[in-house]
């Protein structure tokens, strides 16, 4: 079956069909742009008119802003992408054993995929794996190699916003139990109440007898996280004014970069880190067709990354219905990943 490759952003899944060519893909996918284009638009203008301004950070990850991410991961100071990955290689046999066997795994935002691996090649024959990111062209490559190293398991990438509800296709829903790996503390880069409907959505998506295996940051001295997000070598400085690139791109936007500087700050009472772009002079710049307005000093909120600690931890997962049944952390206690269930 072919499937009808429509825009992202008119709340339309689409399972990728790794059979089709990447030629035939590309022309399917420039008639899905123009719808694309309205509401990256509509989402700009709307949080332009907002005070403070802000831009919704899904937009970050467009396919220059996806590989800048991964540089993110490799910088010495951005310690969570390896703490991770250290916990779920140092814990595999005893999370893969609190997992349970045959589970199919969906992973909202998987990335570029390395962390999934190690919970596949730890599990005890998993079914399913399905890979959900809005990165059309790494979602293909993560999901051809899944199953080139995992022929028998059922693979199926879906392009999505997982922001929206999540639909299995019908061959992955009958499998049973689920597993929904957020690894990354990406529900860290919601705001509060945000993290809740998201948590209790995945955990509908998760179903019943499903678990999820949540990533979070955890709260540390303001002398490590400042440098994780604003690196030496200023690579999170280019991935956030990549969203200042794009918009010059795609909305037809005249942003002068050099007038804009990168700023990272933690906010101790909200336990979160929160990125900005700060206007160096006053200034006005055309969006879309439309004047916006920036004083000196003033700052576009683009994404926040909110820390935990156990209470935070036990709190978000008790209001999204849940429980956490087991955990894991490192020595240092820089990073934990937890394992919800529903309360029974
Ligand atoms: N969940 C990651 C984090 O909060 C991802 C992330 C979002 C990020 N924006 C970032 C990491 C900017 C580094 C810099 O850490």
């Amino acid at each position: 079956m072919t499937q009808q490759v429509g825009s992202i952003t008119d709340r339309q899944a689409v399972v990728l069909d790794l059979t089709v060519e990447h030629s035939e893909q590309a022309q399917s996918e420039a008639a899905g742009r123009t719808a694309d284009d309205a509401a990256f638009r509509a989402d700009v203008l709307a949080g332009l008119a907002r005070t403070p301004k802000s831009i919704p950070s899904q937009y970050l990850y467009d396919t220059i802003g996806a590989k800048l991410f991964e540089r993110i991961t490799e910088q010495p100071e951005y310690y969570p992408t390896r703490t991770e990955i250290d916990l779920l290689r140092e814990h595999a046999a005893s999370i893969a054993a609190a997992i349970g066997p045959h589970a199919t795994i969906v992973e909202p935002g998987s990335g570029a995929g390395e962390k999934v691996e190690i919970l596949l090649r730890a599990l005890d024959r998993p079914r399913g794996m399905v890979p959900v990111d809005i990165a059309r062209e790494q979602l293909r490559s993560v999901a051809r190699t899944l199953s080139s190293r995992h022929p028998g398991l059922k693979i199926a990438p879906l392009w999505a916003d997982f922001t929206q509800p999540i639909e299995l296709p019908p061959a992955i829903a009958e499998l049973h139990p689920r597993l929904v790996f957020f690894p990354g503390s990406t529900i860290g880069n919601f705001m509060p109440d945000m993290q809740r409907r998201l948590l209790r959505s995945l955990a509908e998506l998760a179903g019943q007898d499903g678990a999820l295996l949540i990533g979070f940051d955890r709260i540390k001295d303001e002398t490590i996280l400042i440098p994780a997000y604003d690196d030496p070598a200023g690579v999170t400085r280019e991935f956030e004014l990549n969203i200042l690139t794009r918009m010059n791109r795609e909305l037809d936007a005249k942003f002068d970069l050099s007038k804009f500087r990168y700023e990272a700050r933690w906010n101790a009472g909200d336990a979160r880190i929160e990125m900005y772009l700060v206007a160096t002079e006053a200034h006005q710049v055309m969006v879309a067709g439309e004047l916006i307005e920036f004083a000196q000093g003033e700052a576009i909120w683009n994404e926040s990354s909110h820390k935990y600690d156990d209470a935070r931890i036990d709190g978000l997962a008790a209001s999204a219905g849940l429980t956490v049944d087991r955990s894991w952390s490192d020595e240092r206690g820089w990073f934990t990943l937890a394992l919800l269930r529903h309360k029974t």
